[in-house]
């Protein structure tokens, strides 16, 4: 498929900075288009060594400004769209619903709507473009502590407004395909780690706590089950499902691999400590109980045989050497935390806006 021209929304954040890096290095042919709010998530740094290629383009825009996004997409003959930018931390859509419904759910409708408009009043109309939409698997509910998995099959049953909000923008994409015909894509995905995620999520936010010697603030009685796929994986798997999915289809993307979240913490207690020198569970003592998350989720685990079977993907990294490299990074980038810790990362990001004015 010749795509030539694709905006990728939320960019600046986790997942969607190394897909951008992973596209704008693999495919110089192509014209890379970030389009993020710079919300509190979205820090430009993470795109540092990119951002001066000819074949990338930053641009601060809302995703619920429509006309914006039909003029970007007009001007720019975008003939693909990858959709990352979401709110995407549970802890705050407990705390602030709205916002979550806004971006996630009109957000995802406002570039549906431009990319109809764009692309329906072009001479090929749909054919050869492509809108992929990033999801989650915690559209699915809560397993139970058993062996089952989420299949593409598994009924919708979300239980957080940050998941009824993704369940709602999936409803939206495959609902432009059934009405208008729009070649969408949907892929539910397990939960990410490695560089450059925001330190409000359990591995980040422990590394940085284990680091300042603060407590790690373990939700319940910490057996909820998660299953963690390391985030170039995830990049890797977005490449192959947009260029070689077949559209319409849902695929889910896991990583086979499940923790008890404190047996999870137990073991990046473990690595922090080794590779700051401290002594085999140092930092075991700052594990604090606290009060649960409302509605927390059991277990989340993720069947993803389509994937694997029809297109080849596999995950690349295996757990132990992907949290390691995790671990380092924060380690390394120490300056990165500070600067997000400090709130100085959103002073470079409008610096940083200044200095590319056209
Ligand atoms: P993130 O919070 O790190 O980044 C989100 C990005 O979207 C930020 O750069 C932010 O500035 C931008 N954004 C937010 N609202 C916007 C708006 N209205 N207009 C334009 N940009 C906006 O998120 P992430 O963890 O990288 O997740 C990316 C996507 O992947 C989300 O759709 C999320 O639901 C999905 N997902 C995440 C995980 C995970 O484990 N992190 C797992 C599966 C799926
Ligand atoms: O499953 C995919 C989802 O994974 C993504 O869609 C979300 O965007 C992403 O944030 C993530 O959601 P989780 O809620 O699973 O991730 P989080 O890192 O917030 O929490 C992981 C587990 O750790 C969860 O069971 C809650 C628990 N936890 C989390 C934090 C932040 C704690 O015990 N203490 C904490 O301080």
């Amino acid at each position: 498929m010749a795509k030539r021209s694709i905006i990728i929304t939320g960019g600046a954040g986790f997942i969607g900075s190394h897909v951008v890096r992973l596209f704008v290095n693999k495919y110089p042919e192509y014209n890379i288009i970030n389009v993020d709010k710079l919300t509190y998530a979205g820090n430009l740094a993470n795109l540092a060594d990119v951002a001066d290629k000819p074949n990338y383009r930053f641009v601060k825009m809302d995703i619920c400004d429509f006309e914006g996004v039909l003029r970007l997409m007009q001007e720019e003959r975008v003939d693909g769209v990858i959709h990352l930018a979401a709110e995407s931390h549970v802890d705050r859509s407990i705390a602030e619903p709205f916002t979550f419904a806004q971006t996630n759910v009109m957000g995802t409708l406002s570039l549906l709507q431009a990319a109809k408009v764009c692309w329906e009043s072009c001479a090929e109309g749909y054919s050869g473009k492509r809108f992929y939409h990033i999801s989650t698997d915690e559209v699915y509910g809560a397993l139970e502590f058993d062996n089952t998995l989420f299949t593409e099959q598994t009924s919708y049953n979300p239980h957080s407004p940050y998941s009824a909000s993704k369940a709602s923008s999936d409803h939206f994409v495959r609902a432009y395909h059934d009405t208008y015909g729009m070649p969408t894509i949907v892929t539910n995905c397990s939960n990410n780690y490695g560089p450059n995620q925001f330190p409000e999520k359990l591995i980040p936010l422990f590394i940085s706590n284990i680091r300042q010697q603060k407590s790690l603030p373990v939700y319940g009685k910490g057996e909820n089950v998660r299953d963690w796929l390391y985030v170039e994986d995830h990049a890797r798997a977005i490449d192959t499902i947009f260029h070689n999915g077949r559209v319409a289809q849902t695929y889910n993307i896991g990583g086979s691999n499940e923790w008890r979240n404190i047996d999870l913490i137990k073991v990046i207690i473990k690595v922090v400590d080794r590779h700051l020198g401290n002594a085999e569970g140092h930092s075991l003592g700052l594990i604090e109980y606290v009060t649960d998350r409302l509605g927390h989720d059991a277990r989340y685990a993720i069947d993803s045989s389509k994937l694997r079977n029809e297109l080849g993907w596999e995950p690349s990294v295996q757990f132990e050497e992907g949290l390691d490299r995790t671990v380092r990074w924060y380690l390394e980038n120490g300056a990165w935390l500070e600067d997000i810790i400090s709130g100085n990362y959103q002073r470079r990001n409008n610096e940083y806006l200044e200095e590319n004015k056209r």
